[in-house]
């Protein structure tokens, strides 16, 4: 079950969410490979890639088929989540609150060093939110464009003709971002940050220590373990035989 702790590691996430990550990495991999060679056809590296995907035609078909994969697991995983907040099995986590924002704030301060007190995350931090979040629209943004200019003759009937090469332009660079975005941003988050050099491991087995939890999600953990946070007036958390906090 994820949000479980069992003393020395957390289950921060569970098989479904694993799995869900597993298919749109590679998935998306899949579709900078074949989508930016075609943005960029005149350089060499993407003669390459088309080369090595059987050809123009091949490179175009795979990248279509997984744009229809990603787009069905968006629609996968929006269904899920808005079914698992109606039934109650599953809380309001990503949807940005008031205490994001002062946690925003409080962690520049803690930077700037205007005080000593960094912000106190619960399960997802403002920045875990706002990732999610420019994936969410990115998403939606890239599989409209995408079935326009899947079917442009469907798209151009029911909207005037101009949409077709502004959903090209659409596509082309929001595709461009979203490549830099991850390749830059989540790359460095899930491997670079020192905290989790080389390579964060919690995505793929759902794990993460005890420790590193108590550092990045205090609040979640105290709730984990029935306490109150010491942020609230609880008990400092205790590990091994070292009080913490
Ligand atoms: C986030 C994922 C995606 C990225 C990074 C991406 C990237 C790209 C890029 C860079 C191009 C070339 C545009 C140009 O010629 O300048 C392209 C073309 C295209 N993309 Fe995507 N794309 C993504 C998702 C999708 C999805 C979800 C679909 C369909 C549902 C799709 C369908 C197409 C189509 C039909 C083309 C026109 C070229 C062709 O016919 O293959 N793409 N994409």
């Amino acid at each position: 079950m994820s949000g479980s702790s069992s003393g020395s590691y957390v289950v921060r996430f569970n098989l479904h969410q694993r799995v869900e990550h597993f298919i749109t990495m590679v998935v998306f991999a899949l579709l900078c490979l074949t989508g930016l060679p075609q943005k960029f056809y005149t350089h060499g590296w993407a003669q390459g890639l088309v080369h090595v995907f059987g050809g123009v035609d091949a490179t175009r078909w795979i990248h279509r088929v997984c744009g229809l994969i990603l787009a069905f697991s968006t629609v996968i995983h929006f269904g899920g989540a808005i079914a698992g907040m109606l039934s109650r099995k599953m809380g309001f986590t990503m949807v940005p609150s008031k205490k994001d924002f002062e946690d925003a704030i409080q962690q520049l301060r803690y930077y700037l060093g205007a005080t000593d007190k960094h912000p106190q995350y619960d399960r997802y931090t403002y920045k875990e939110k706002f990732e999610y979040w420019g994936l969410v629209f990115g998403n939606v943004i890239m599989v409209i464009t995408g079935f326009a200019l899947f079917f442009p003759v469907q798209a151009a009937s029911l909207l005037p003709g101009q949409i077709i090469p502004a959903a090209k332009v659409a596509h082309s660079n929001e595709g461009l971002m979203a490549f830099l975005v991850i390749t830059v941003w989540h790359i460095f988050n899930a491997h670079l940050n020192p905290d989790v050099f080389p390579f964060d491991t919690s995505m793929f087995t759902g794990k993460v220590s005890r420790e590193r939890y108590e550092h990045e999600h205090p609040l979640e953990l105290a709730r984990l373990e029935g306490r109150v946070p010491a942020e609230h007036g609880g008990a400092p958390a205790v590990h091994g035989k070292r009080e913490v906090g």
